[in-house]
């Protein structure tokens, strides 16, 4: 369509209403350090951020309520449990008389797809209550907030590129090169607790080392250490998602693929290209020869 990328359909945001991105989240890298004491696991990730999301809009007003839209709505419920009304309501705990409203989700990224498509959303949902009630976005209670609904929330309110430590709480802003990426998920749901519980680490186990993120490195350099730190999740989600290797192959086998890899706990895989116009040429070839895969060509960084 002639729409902008992030052009968002009028009827959906009246006036009045506030509005934010919320964009796909890549990990770059994703070790796992071993496991904590409470059962969730110690990670080191480098995180970027996508040209693509979803879109979410406010309505301030004293009931909470949500409203899906877009064409990944179908594959969620605008229940209680949806990331944007868990966000919204851990948000309330926090700050009493907390003005809410009624949002409206613009859903384009697939679900449970390890590129953060809810918490991104969850975290959107923050910076408009945040907007709405005038609360100042280094308020920690919204840092509260973001970790209670979720491991990867405070990395998507940050919402920058960052090294992203302990089980998430732990940010470090890193500055990046822009690549040219193409991200690639075959449609196959993934439950993160899954994939981490086949790592069947015991909790209390402290294991691996990573190498230092190479600050201020030209772009070869930085390329060559990420292809040095895989994704750990890769491993487990390739024996419960064999599809995997079928994607992999195929990002591989587009021209000028500099890094291909798996974000997340999967099943989304990514590849990355010296520009957005390399990235476009390859997202054709993927998108053509799979119909049924859900491809995007976006810039990250
Ligand atoms: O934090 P969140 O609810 O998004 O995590 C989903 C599940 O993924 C957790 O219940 C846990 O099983 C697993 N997880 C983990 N270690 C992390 C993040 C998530 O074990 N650092």
């Amino acid at each position: 369509s002639a729409a902008p990328p992030n052009a968002s359909p009028a009827h959906l945001f009246p006036t009045l209403a506030l509005a934010e991105r919320a964009p796909a989240k890549v990990n770059l890298t994703l070790r796992v350090l071993g496991r904590r004491a409470d059962g969730y696991h110690e990670l080191s990730s480098l995180v970027a951020f996508a040209g693509t999301g979803d879109r979410l809009a406010l309505l301030p007003g004293d009931d909470l309520a949500l409203h899906l839209d877009g064409p990944g709505a179908g594959a969620l419920a605008a229940d209680p449990d949806n990331l944007v009304l868990r966000a919204a309501r851990a948000l309330a705990e926090r700050v009493p008389g907390l003005r809410l409203g009624r949002f409206t989700l613009l859903k384009r990224l697939p679900v449970a797809a390890g590129i953060g498509g809810g918490s991104a959303d969850a975290a959107a949902a923050l910076r408009l209550l945040a907007r709405a009630n005038g609360i100042a976005a280094d308020d920690p209670r919204l840092a509260g907030a973001a970790l209670a609904t979720g491991s990867d929330v405070p990395a998507c309110l940050y919402g920058r590129s960052c090294l992203m430590e302990g089980r998430g709480e732990s940010l470090t802003p890193v500055a990046l090169p822009r690549f040219g990426a193409v991200l690639v998920n075959p449609r196959v749901p993934v439950s993160t607790a899954d994939i981490f519980r086949a790592l069947a680490i015991p909790p209390g186990t402290r294991h691996g080392v990573t190498s230092p993120f190479p600050a201020g490195a030209p772009r070869g350099a930085l390329l060559d250490w990420l292809r040095a730190e895989p994704n750990d999740l890769e491993a487990p989600a390739r024996t419960l998602v064999p599809v995997l290797d079928e994607v992999e192959a195929a990002l591989r086998a587009t021209p000028g693929a500099e890094l291909v890899r798996m974000s997340g706990s999967g099943a989304t895989m990514f590849a990355l290209y010296e520009n957005c116009r390399v990235a476009a040429g390859a997202a054709r070839i993927v998108a053509g020869a799979h119909p049924t895969w859900w491809v995007k060509s976006t810039v990250l960084g």
